[in-house]
């Protein structure tokens, strides 16, 4: 059984405000993306790793891993990724050779997520689940609201589902291989396409199970998530 990891890491990140893409901006003097890659070999069952770069930027990332170290056991490919995030994950399934029969799927934008939470994806998948998904409960009670149609207008609610029930969904979702092709295959894209790959497997009707996340393994989303994710590494080296 091989284990191959997909990181879809062709996102511009505009919510951190102007500058490189996303994966290529730097936490504590190496590009996030390297941390994410680094998290995904990390794992001893991980013996690939894809990474999904900007259309334009595949040399760019090439060149990147060549001047970082990385493990010697693990082997990694760039391929050029989509416009939505759903298209540069099967970019990155496409590109998986023979032999590998389980799939983790991680955002290049989660770089600093632990290798136990990691290994305990691939064991939930190994033991027989089609989808795994770690997740956090939530701190902050959701609403459903009707959103307004201009920015900064008041939005009606339509619904607080019960907070104890609901989970944060996090990376590296795992899948049985050719059960999240099969998703891919069929599951009709819409709008932005899903941003979230387990979702899929769901749409096909298949069970998909959650596995306790990490704080951790939060994603760097805005300016304020750089400052966090500095600070989770200054500690791991004190
Ligand atoms: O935009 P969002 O934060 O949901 O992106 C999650 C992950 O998907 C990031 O690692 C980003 O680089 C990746 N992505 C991608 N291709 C896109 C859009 C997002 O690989 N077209």
């Amino acid at each position: 059984s091989r284990t191959a990891a997909v990181i879809p890491a062709a996102g511009r990140g505009v919510r951190l405000g102007p500058g490189a893409p996303k994966a290529l901006r730097a936490l504590n003097g190496t590009p996030m993306l390297i941390h994410a890659v680094r998290a995904m070999a990390a794992s001893r069952a991980v013996s690939l790793v894809v990474v999904v770069a900007p259309a334009d930027g595949a040399a760019e990332v090439k060149t990147l891993l060549a001047d970082h170290s990385l493990p010697e056991r693990t082997d990694f490919l760039v391929v050029p990724g989509g416009d939505t995030r759903q298209e540069s994950v099967r970019a990155g399934l496409d590109a998986l050779p023979p032999g590998i029969d389980t799939v983790l799927v991680h955002d290049a934008a989660r770089p600093l997520v632990p290798v136990d939470t990691v290994d305990a994806v691939v064991e939930a998948v190994r033991a027989g689940a089609p989808a795994v998904v770690p997740a956090l409960p939530l701190a902050d009670t959701v609403k459903e609201v009707e959103p307004a149609a201009e920015k900064g207008l008041p939005e009606p609610v339509v619904a607080t589902p019960v907070r104890a029930r609901l989970r944060a969904v996090q990376t590296p979702q795992g899948f049985d291989l050719a059960t999240l092709v099969r998703a891919h295959d069929t599951v009709a894209l819409r709008g932005e396409g899903a941003t979230d790959d387990a979702g899929m497997v769901e749409q096909l009707g298949l069970p998909v199970v959650v596995v306790p996340g990490h704080e951790e393994a939060f994603k760097v989303t805005r300016p304020l998530d750089l400052v966090l994710a500095e600070a989770v590494l200054a500690r791991r080296r004190a």
